[in-house]
């Protein structure tokens, strides 16, 4: 079915409807430049005693999905693959809003894919939307999925809203889009479910390129997915996202895909060196005499397991000569105190 009602009538219908919980207004032009002034005015997350990956934890728990990926994010990371692995591929985008030419509430990986849809050589776009329970895009609760493709050379959308159809990226519609139809899996999923996420994309073995917590590197979930060359770490990190209210907020995200990364940048924040010429402080053994280094220091003679912290491994030491080898994060003791995990990795 081709869009062809009026905007107003469609709110209106919405707003009718039982299940309508709330509006959001999203702030004009002029006020949202106030945004930046909110942050600064708002106490920091360090006196809030909060790290950036104790509110990705946190979000996790409160299953707080909202945060929403701003474009900027999202043309940084993808302007650095080749521009050929999109080439008459279909890009499904499967937990986003689709809507046709308002910037404001279209998710911005659609924007991206519909700004750069003949650019990019895209044979179509599918997005498929969640019906959940914040609607930030102003799109109605309910649950589509929306066809994005060329015909006489415009872009046309095509909405379909079917029966019984939630928009959840494992709904058997949404599995059969993955396995049938798409070639490209891109989008931020939500946090509460990146396990089941990560199972769904990585078992359909489809190209993806997403957005996870940045510790998934060391988390146990995901270590057999690196281990497994499944998945690695794409270029970048994201730290800011957009909440419900158009503010921005920040997280500990980064980019994760199984398409091949050329000349990875952050192989330059590697500093892989002879054990003794790591700076003592960035070096030591815990209980159980496994070395620790730290500040992305990287032993090239040591032959025994090691245990680094996410960073390295997301700057790319696992292409550097290095694999990890226990499929579970590692936590050391130091005088029989707990520090912060890592994963055991060793020099091939
Ligand atoms: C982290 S947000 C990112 C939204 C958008 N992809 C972006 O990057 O701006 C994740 C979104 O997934 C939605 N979501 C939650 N559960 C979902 C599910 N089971 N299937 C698909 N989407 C879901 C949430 O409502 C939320 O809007």
């Amino acid at each position: 079915m081709f869009i062809s009602f009026k905007f107003d009538d469609y709110v209106n219908f919405i707003k009718s409807h039982h299940l309508f919980a709330g509006e959001i207004f999203i702030k004009p032009e002029a006020e949202q430049q106030a945004v930046k002034i909110v942050k600064k005015t708002t106490p920091s997350l360090k006196a809030r005693g909060l790290s950036p990956k104790d509110v990705m934890e946190k979000a996790k728990k409160a299953e707080n999905d909202e945060f929403y990926t701003r474009y900027e994010d999202i043309e940084k990371e993808l302007s650095m693959y080749d521009k050929s692995i999109w080439k008459d591929s279909v890009a499904y985008c499967n937990c986003d809003d689709a809507v046709d030419g308002d910037e404001k509430k279209t998710s911005a990986f659609v924007q991206y894919f519909l700004n750069n849809f003949k650019k990019l050589g895209l044979r179509k776009l599918i997005c498929t939307h969640y019906s959940g329970k914040i609607d930030l895009f102003n799109q109605g609760y309910a649950a589509y999925v929306a066809y994005i493709f060329t015909k006489d050379g415009k872009i046309e959308m095509e909405k379909k809203h079917l029966k019984g159809y939630d928009g959840s990226f494992d709904h058997p519609i949404s599995l059969k889009i993955l396995k049938e139809e798409a070639d490209i899996v891109c989008t931020n999923p939500p946090f509460s479910r990146s396990i089941d996420y990560w199972n769904a994309i990585i078992g359909s073995g489809k190209k993806f390129i997403i957005i996870s917590n940045i510790s998934n590197a060391i988390n146990t979930a995901y270590i057999p997915y690196f281990i497994k060359k499944q998945a690695w770490a794409g270029y970048n990190r994201v730290d800011w996202y957009l909440n419900p209210k158009r503010q921005l907020t920040d997280a500990s995200g980064h980019w994760y895909t199984n398409i091949p990364i050329k000349d990875r940048p952050k192989f330059k924040q590697l500093k892989i060196m002879p054990l003794k010429n790591i700076p003592e402080k960035y070096r030591k053994y815990d209980d159980s005499k496994t070395l620790l280094v730290d500040s992305c220091y990287v032993p090239s003679n040591y032959i025994k397991p090691f245990a680094v912290s996410a960073r390295p491994i997301l700057n790319g030491l696992l292409e550097k000569g290095y694999q990890i080898v226990q499929e579970k994060r590692y936590t050391p003791y130091i005088n029989g105190r707990e520090t912060f995990a890592r994963v055991l990795v060793q020099k091939i």
